[in-house]
């Protein structure tokens, strides 16, 4: 017993949203703060992230109302700093916040039989993880 109701991960999944909406605007400041030469290429793939995480909150928005929820357009602020790599650690946290929270969440969307929901959470979390690991590269880690 006392396991997750469906309107329990509506307000999780909203959460999610609210968060990817974060990213992708955080993505889209520091890769137009990013200043050098050194930072060129991970400065392109922070262009394709933003772009990814916009892909994931609509995505997200969609589930949301297809289990009766209303998607949310709340979000928490974005991190910013003027240093690179101050940037990326912040970017970093993120994706390992991301990749926890949607391990969580794909458990929770199958303990309801959610799997076609289940199926959206794995596709998004394989993204996390490229972008957790584009971001390790880059601070040479
Ligand atoms: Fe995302
Ligand atoms: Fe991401």
């Amino acid at each position: 017993m006392a396991g997750i109701t469906k309107e329990q991960l509506i307000d999780l999944l909203n959460r999610d949203l609210a968060l990817e909406y974060t990213a992708c605007v955080q993505y889209t400041q520091h890769q137009g703060v990013l200043k050098g030469a050194m930072y060129q290429s991970i400065q392109k793939e922070l262009v394709v992230h933003a772009q990814e995480e916009l892909a994931h909150a609509t995505a997200l928005a969609a589930q949301i109302d297809y289990l009766g929820g209303v998607p949310t357009v709340e979000m928490p602020a974005p991190k910013t700093s003027r240093d690179n790599v101050e940037m990326l650690e912040q970017d970093l946290e993120g994706e390992n916040d991301a990749i926890s929270r949607y391990i969580a969440r794909i458990r929770q969307a199958e303990e309801l039989d959610l799997y076609h929901l289940a199926g959206q959470l794995r596709n998004i979390l394989a993204v996390e993880q490229e972008h957790a690991m584009d971001l390790g590269q880059a601070l040479g880690r």
